[in-house]
């Protein structure tokens, strides 16, 4: 028996359609079902995912639809969809336009699929799970948002390279928010326990941090149509193969915090334990006096942005 029923995808897009492919592979739930206003994208891509499994000897049903009613019922919800980023933009200018997005669907849990652990990916993400969760009415530790196995993913990904090591073996968190303010945390970061600051100078860590902060904006300026979404869905599935074991691994996820590192009623990027309920616990740890204020900046990036969303219009 899969470990789900049903998990949703809101938005066919890239990500959408490689994450549908990621969890079918994982053969973890009875259905995927892939959601876009796009009469035929999600119906396409799904099919054709539904076409390699005897392929690849999965047995996750794939459906395709435009009808927020195939929620119905999901155990699992990705909110991928809304506008991805173009060359010079930050994702805090996606802003208003996701939120309409984000808003509709929110309002679409809530009806159909109330009972659902929500993971958001949508950009700018802990602005739009913030909102997705107030919109939702879920409790907050059953909708929180990608960011920090990604953006830790690509830190991992670069260490490997400059040390030449295999990057399972690599650890880190990247905390804060997922946007330029971001927050490496290098004291939490290792290679199968070895201090990352005993085998790299400062100026190779330093370049790699800067180059973890920049790593979506590197894709979006390779790619100059669109934004990640081979490391984005990597992330997004380790996630909900995280609910579906309830596996209660420690991860760093863009969580409600109610008093936690010192900050109430917003969502950022911080560690918690992650099962089939969602966030079970944050898991609070001792920064440094720079990786605390970095933090702070960080949180006020995103308040800044909460702030722009509740003055605007609709
Ligand atoms: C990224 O960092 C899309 O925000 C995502 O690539």
């Amino acid at each position: 028996m899969s470990a789900l029923g049903k998990v949703a995808v809101l938005g066919a897009g890239n990500i959408g359609g490689s994450l549908a492919q990621r969890l079918a592979e994982l053969d973890i739930a009875r259905e995927v079902v892939l959601l876009d206003i796009v009469d035929g994208l999600p119906q396409g891509k799904a099919l054709d995912i539904q076409e390699s499994g005897p392929i690849l000897g999965f047995s996750t049903r794939v459906t395709g639809s435009t009808s927020l009613d195939a929620l119905a019922g999901a155990d699992v919800v990705v909110e991928t969809a809304g506008l991805a980023r173009k060359p010079g933009m930050s994702r805090s200018d996606l802003l208003e336009k996701n939120a309409a997005i984000v808003r509709g669907h929110a309002e679409a849990v809530r009806a159909h699929a109330p009972n659902a652990v929500v993971v958001v990916v949508t950009n700018p993400v802990d602005v739009m799970t913030y909102y997705f969760r107030k919109v939702s009415g879920l409790p907050p530790a059953r909708v929180f948002g990608e960011s920090g196995t990604l953006d830790a993913g690509r830190f991992r990904s670069f260490v490997a390279e400059a040390l030449h090591v295999a990057p399972r073996d690599v650890t880190a968190f990247v905390l804060g928010t997922h946007g330029d303010t971001m927050v490496p945390i290098l004291s939490l970061s290792s290679v199968s326990g070895v201090p990352l600051a005993k085998l790299l100078p400062p100026d190779r860590l330093a370049a790699i941090v800067e180059r973890t902060k920049q790593g979506g904006g590197e894709i979006v300026n390779l790619l100059k149509t669109g934004s990640a979404f081979y490391a984005p869905t990597a992330s997004q599935a380790e996630l909900v193969l995280a609910i579906a074991q309830d596996a209660h691994r420690l991860l760093p996820v863009a969580a409600h915090l109610n008093g936690e590192f010192g900050e109430k009623d917003v969502y950022v990027g911080v560690p918690v334990v992650l099962g089939r309920q969602g966030v079970e616990r944050v898991v609070e740890v001792d920064l440094s006096p720079a990786e605390r204020s970095a933090f702070a900046q960080s949180v006020a990036a995103v308040r800044s942005d909460l702030e722009i969303l509740a003055k605007a219009p609709g």
